[in-house]
């Protein structure tokens, strides 16, 4: 198996929609709640429908009850729109320094089970667009991020 992804230096090398898509994840990160780690992730999901749904992570003082970035904004996606296909996912990070990381972050294991079912889901590859200052990493399959994933019980 070979995992597939390409690397860019800048927004500025990616289509109009992609850099939509990593704009809304950056624009969205103010309302991350992450008092306890202080590290600030947005996400933002692109449908079918042309319809863009973001979410941040939020934390909790329990500290299993929060939730990552990225299934507040699918979660929400799939709930508002069961019918519709993910398209896409963007995903943006800042630490205590509230900029931006330099590199790109990449979605915890949960969160990869669960792109990874909505892709499934709909029978579409949901493209995975991961930003960092200095480089970002796409991926056209969210496959790629989870291979040998656990996809159903027999
Ligand atoms: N976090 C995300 O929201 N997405 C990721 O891909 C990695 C981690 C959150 C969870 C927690 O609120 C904080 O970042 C530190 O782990």
């Amino acid at each position: 198996m070979q995992i597939k992804f390409s690397e860019y230096n800048t927004p500025a090398e990616l289509s109009d929609i992609e850099r939509k898509l990593i704009r809304k994840s950056q624009e969205i990160i103010s309302s991350s709640y992450s008092p306890y780690s202080n590290f600030r992730v947005g996400a933002a999901v692109l449908l079918e429908n042309g319809k863009i749904i973001t979410g941040t992570n939020q934390e909790n003082a329990a500290f299993p009850s929060g939730l990552c970035a990225e299934r507040v904004a699918l979660f929400y996606a799939n709930s508002q729109y069961p019918t519709t296909a993910v398209k896409a996912i963007a995903i943006s990070a800042s630490g205590k320094n509230r900029d931006f990381t330099s590199q790109p972050i990449s979605p915890c294991g949960s969160c990869r089970q669960v792109i990874l079912e909505a892709q499934n889901r709909f029978k579409q590859n949901i493209k995975i667009l991961l930003y960092g200052k200095e480089k970002i990493i796409v991926l056209e399959n969210s496959q790629d991020l989870l291979p040998f994933a656990f996809t159903e019980i027999s």
